[in-house]
């Protein structure tokens, strides 16, 4: 979908569809001030009567408005003036988006950046309102028959404004193919996105783009290193598992890199500790973190960040076999440290270990992991905020304002060394779960255990990368929060 700026005055753009913004209160936002006045007052006569709803979210579709190049209005509400913000500006325009589709629009001209209020700037609405629209353009169709009756997709999307804010634009074009990036991945079945699979679609983005190399760490290879905690997980399998690693360099060789890990379950069984039914079905989703991971590296490469990158997928299918590790196996990590595996479906952190060690080599400035880690964090999150853990107290504000900034939001739990104890076994340096409470901080100290010496942050997407029980598929996130977070450090 191309997305780009046209200046010429709102009044006279040629459009199949305006799309204009409204709050809800007397005052027009300007876009809507010209054309009602290009009407004859004929808007604000429809606000009054409600026939223009100016609820958050809420749209109207207007034919024949006098005055207009455009052919049609697409009116948007904002809601109330003083409740706005860049989370509800974001709904508004998500609406707007769906409509736009729902309508079978192909084009269209979009002027909702002089929606303003409190606490930010015309720009920024303008790169949100782009990605909104973009992102809300998005349908799964890999393994789905094209059907006669289906809604047409927008092509195009222009938005009023000039050339100060091609960057803005090309933000939201690059962060949207990155959550496009995600949710693609995230959305295809296990028996199509396998480990190999991931390694030829990170083979395709590495030719794709400048700037990036590929290195794939085979069994064998893994073996040598020592990382017997994520080879444990995929002794059930009958897929090869794969250690991908994704290198984006922007700037200065001697700048060190951030690493971003994505956990890479491409089927969580449970293994051994097998899922019921009902808990396994939607396990295809369990590698959404390195799709995520993988959506921020193409979003950074796409907009040649200045800033180094090393973008690490643990790629692991969990099943059960007689070759399976038992519950009650004691393995070495990478790192030395021995692990006693009590519950094979807590197999995301045994695989994160290995990657968080290995990732040390790269003398990282942060190491940041992504992963569907726990079920525990859904129960205290739900699917708004992604679950965020630190040893860092900087890195973890970043992470939280880089979230805020683009609204894919995290929100930071503690894990206080009090919590470390859970943990502990007579029978290895620990065990890989930590009982009945705080099952999502516990999951968070197993792995900080590994990031001893660095600076370290986890983000559990397990309610944030797709709504569960919905028809919604996956939401890409948190690919926009560490885009951003790239972006603010690209210098
Ligand atoms: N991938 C799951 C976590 C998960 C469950 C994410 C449901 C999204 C929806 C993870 O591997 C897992 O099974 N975690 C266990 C950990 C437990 C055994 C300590 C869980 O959350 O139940
Ligand atoms: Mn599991
Ligand atoms: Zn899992």
């Amino acid at each position: 979908m191309n997305l780009h700026l046209d200046d010429t005055p709102l009044t006279q753009i040629e459009t199949d569809c305006l799309v204009v913004g409204f709050y809800q209160s007397d005052s027009l936002p300007p876009a809507a001030g010209a054309v009602d006045e290009a009407s004859g007052g004929m808007i604000r006569r429809m606000v009054e009567s409600g026939d223009i709803e100016n609820g958050l979210g809420k749209t109207s579709l207007l034919h024949n408005v006098p005055g207009l190049g455009a052919k049609r209005i697409l009116t948007v509400g904002f809601g109330k003036p003083e409740k706005l913000n860049l989370a509800r500006f974001d709904r508004a325009c998500l609406a707007a988006g769906k409509a736009l589709r729902d309508y079978s629009f192909t084009e269209c001209h979009v002027s909702v950046h002089d929606v303003a209020f409190d606490g930010s700037d015309a720009e920024s609405r303008l790169r949100q309102a782009a990605l909104a629209i973009h992102r809300s353009n998005f349908l799964y169709t890999t393994t789905k028959s094209p059907k006669d009756d289906a809604p047409a997709p927008l092509t195009s999307a222009s938005f009023q404004g000039d050339r100060q804010w091609e960057s803005a634009i090309q933000q939201a074009e690059a962060f949207a193919v990155g959550y496009e990036k995600a949710r693609t991945l995230g959305d295809l079945p296990p028996n199509i996105c396998t480990p190999a699979f991931l390694v030829q679609d990170a083979k395709a983005i590495a030719e794709k783009y400048e700037n990036v190399s590929l290195e794939v760490l085979e069994e064998d290879d893994m073996a040598e290193k020592g990382m017997d905690a994520l080879l444990a997980v995929s002794r059930g399998s009958e897929l090869a598992a794969k250690l991908i690693v994704l290198k984006y360099s922007g700037a200065a060789k001697d700048q060190s890199p951030v690493v971003l890990i994505g956990k890479g379950i491409t089927f969580d069984s449970g293994g051994l500790s097998l899922k019921s039914g009902e808990n396994m079905m939607q396990m295809k989703y369990d590698m959404c973190g390195a799709a995520g991971v993988i959506g921020a590296f193409v979003a950074c490469a796409r907009l040649q960040m200045r800033v180094n990158v090393i973008c690490i997928v643990a790629a692991v299918e969990n099943m059960p076999d007689g070759n399976a590790c038992r519950p009650g196996d004691v393995i070495t990590s990478m790192s030395g440290k021995t692990i006693e595996v009590l519950n094979t479906d807590a197999e995301g952190r045994l695989v994160l270990c290995d990657a968080i060690t290995y990732s040390e080599q790269f003398k990282p400035d942060v190491i940041i992991d992504a992963a569907t880690l726990t079920g525990a964090c859904v129960v205290a999150l739900g699917h708004h905020a992604t679950g965020l853990m630190s040893n860092d107290d900087e890195l973890a504000g970043e992470l939280v304002a880089a979230g805020d900034a683009i609204v894919d939001r995290a929100w930071r739990l503690p894990i206080w060394e009090e919590y470390q104890s859970q943990l502990d076994t007579p029978f290895a340096d620990m065990k890989n779960v930590g009982g009945m409470s705080a099952g999502v901080l516990t999951a968070g100290c197993f792995l900080s255990r590994f990031a001893e010496d660095q600076r370290w942050a986890h983000l559990d997407v397990a309610g944030s990368a797709w709504k569960w029980g919905s028809n919604d598929g996956a939401s890409g996130r948190p690919a926009g929060l560490l885009a951003q977070f790239l972006l603010n450090r690209s210098s």
